[in-house]
């Protein structure tokens, strides 16, 4: 993942550079008596002390820290590829790849947090637009703004404006170029099992239906539903899926702009599907991650699993086959809606590395990157100026989707609603796995809104 290369040139002209005075050195210490040696010998290593803030620093330039969460196996194979289009581009400078495990950036985050409030940011850092963007970044002031970039590379027109203009501006000012767009509302399954247990799925499920397949694996001894909630993000995206397949996308907007309560009475439906959904969960799901419960998909242990298309991105690095070996479908009532989860990338304010900084924001942002990086990370590109034979079915199905859906903005994934909001759903999903307390979960959720400046 790291080119060291071209780090290692620089040392070794640097400490070419002082071997050579060395060499001086030793040469005229010959040719005096031993103190005068002495003195030059002191001499030398002061000027060597004196210059290697300089040495180093010409090294440091050339580096690029980049700060994500992108480690599973797709995810590292898809930030791999947008590494290996910088270097081609860039190809003096050397990666520094910061990425801290764990899905969703639960973990990244608050490492991410403690950096910049400690002056120590990373060059460029991964972010979902939206309220995670402006609030925990932009407002603060640890952003500075790439709309130039935009203007210089022609961007205004490649990229989708209802998410720049609306998810990523702020006083006219872009704080963020985009390198792929998730779909969340997906719900995969193991094609073979499925055909192995007589279920059958042709285009749409509704939620009748989806307990009609879950109550057959059942009886099977299967766990129709594939959760890994070892970080409670995934139960909380179950929810979220499940409550946009109740209230659709006018619900949505509905719901995050304060014209509907938390506990109107399709809210508190929502609550009851997703504890009917939590009965057919695989026993050992808080022990795993997204990705394992993905694996143990792909493995036949369980049936389905709602989540985010990064879960293609696991597909793709285990060369597993569309239709052959998994299949997807909208889930359960969400068909027409898009929840949009987009990652994109910053530039720091004071960042230690700027010109380079930039130059990864213009990789990204290139054509071929996105065409290089999507395929494999499951999103689709960003840009809609992209390819399109370049991609696979999923891909194709998704492109679709976005053009012609109702896109909404993920509250799991910090876009709709502001950090302390996600953390009490965060929170309210952990209890309700244990106290089912439909009433509790909606009123928790009622306080919460209230709280937060947004949603009202
Ligand atoms: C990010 C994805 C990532 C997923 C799982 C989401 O928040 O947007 O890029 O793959 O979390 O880690």
């Amino acid at each position: 993942m790291r080119s060291i290369s071209p780090l290692v040139a620089l040392v070794r002209s640097a400490r070419g550079w002082r071997s050579d005075v060395g060499l001086r050195e030793t040469a005229r210490r010959r040719n005096s008596n031993r103190c005068r040696g002495l003195w030059l010998g002191l001499l030398g290593s002061l000027l060597a002390l004196w210059l290697a803030p300089f040495t180093s620093k010409a090294a440091d330039e050339n580096k690029l820290e980049v700060f994500s969460w992108w480690t599973s196996g797709g995810e590292a194979a898809a930030l791999e590829a947008l590494f290996s289009a910088f270097k081609t581009q860039n190809p003096g400078v050397d990666i520094v790849n910061a990425a801290v495990a764990g899905g969703g950036g639960s973990a990244a985050r608050p490492v991410l947090q403690t950096r910049l409030a400690g002056h120590n940011p990373p060059d460029t850092w991964q972010t979902h637009p939206g309220l995670e963007l402006m609030d925990q970044y932009v407002i603060p002031g640890y952003c500075e703004p790439v709309t130039d970039l935009y203007r210089t590379n022609g961007w205004d027109n490649a990229f989708p404006k209802n998410l720049v203009v609306s998810m990523m501006t702020k006083d006219r000012k872009i704080y963020a170029v985009l390198a792929g767009v998730h779909r969340g509302n997906v719900l995969w399954y193991n094609t073979k099992l499925l055909e192995a247990n007589g279920i059958k799925i042709s285009g749409r499920l509704t939620f009748d239906e989806f307990f009609a397949a879950c109550d057959k694996l059942k009886a099977a001894g299967i766990p129709a539903l594939g959760v890994g909630d070892s970080g409670i993000w995934t139960s909380a995206e179950l929810f979220e899926n499940t409550l946009l397949g109740v209230v659709g996308p006018q619900g949505w907007s509905k719901l995050f702009s304060g014209a509907m309560q938390w506990d109107d009475p399709q809210v508190k439906q929502a609550i009851k599907l997703f504890a009917k959904m939590l009965d057919y969960v695989n026993p050992d799901h808080s022990a795993l991650s997204w990705d394992q419960a993905i694996k143990a998909l792909m493995e036949g242990k369980v049936a389905f699993s709602s989540m985010g298309d990064w879960a293609d991105g696991e597909f793709v690095a285990a060369h597993k086959k569309e239709g052959e070996d998994f299949g997807w479908v909208n889930h359960p009532g969400t068909d027409g809606s898009f929840m949009v989860i987009a990652d994109g990338f910053t530039l720091a304010k004071n960042a230690p590395h700027k010109e380079a900084a930039l130059a990864w924001l213009k990789t990204i942002g290139s054509k071929e990157a996105q065409e290089a990086f999507s395929p494999l990370k499951g999103s689709i590109p960003a840009r809609t100026d992209v390819d399109r034979s370049k991609f696979d079915g999923y891909h194709q199905w998704s492109m679709d989707s976005f053009a012609k859906d109702q896109l909404v903005a993920s509250c799991v994934h910090g876009e709709a609603a502001p950090a302390a909001f996600q953390q009490v759903l965060n929170d309210v999903v952990t209890a309700f796995m244990v106290d089912k307390n439909v009433d509790n979960f909606a009123n928790t959720l009622v306080q919460a809104a209230r709280e937060s400046e947004s949603p009202k």
